[in-house]
């Protein structure tokens, strides 16, 4: 069992698009174990996007997740990072396969609607970047 960690980025909230993104992890059955609304300050997004500093779009990436809330959700399950990644389609959402996220709602590689951990170990990272133990709960679905 993985977690990973989500966010629907500031484009998404904007369009109204977050249920829709929520509701397509639920559905496939995923359980989502944590789930908030956000505002990310600077210092968050630098840490955040640590690996891309000095890159050409970082001020621009920086400047755009902090732009607007974001809504911030880890999901448990099975192979729930390269899963997910699947579920968002390519970073380009002109390249992205149409029933993908990102090939469903996206055209720009800025605006491109959700973020998700790349790996176990940036999922690790991210999670506790963002949640607090005592926001990520633990249930059975069985009842
Ligand atoms: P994300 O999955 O949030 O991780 C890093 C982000 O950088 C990525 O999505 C894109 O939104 C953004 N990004 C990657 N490449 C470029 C680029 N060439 N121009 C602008 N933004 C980019």
């Amino acid at each position: 069992m993985e977690r990973t960690y989500l966010m629907v980025k500031p484009d998404g909230v904007q369009r109204n698009l977050a249920g829709e993104i929520i509701s397509r992890f639920e559905k496939k059955g995923f359980k989502i174990v944590g789930l908030k609304m956000l505002r990310i300050s600077r210092e968050m997004a630098e840490k955040h996007y640590g690996e891309h500093a000095g890159k050409p779009f970082f001020e621009s990436l920086v400047g755009f997740i902090t732009s607007g809330p974001v809504v911030a959700f880890v999901i448990e399950g099975k192979d729930a990072v390269s899963a997910a990644r699947d579920m968002m389609g390519a970073t380009n959402p002109l390249k992205a396969a149409p029933g993908t996220i990102r090939g469903a709602y996206g055209i720009d590689i800025g605006r491109n609607i959700i973020h998700g951990s790349d790996s176990l170990e940036s999922a690790a990272r991210e999670i506790s970047l963002f949640f607090k133990e005592e926001e990520l709960v633990e249930y059975s679905r069985e009842v």
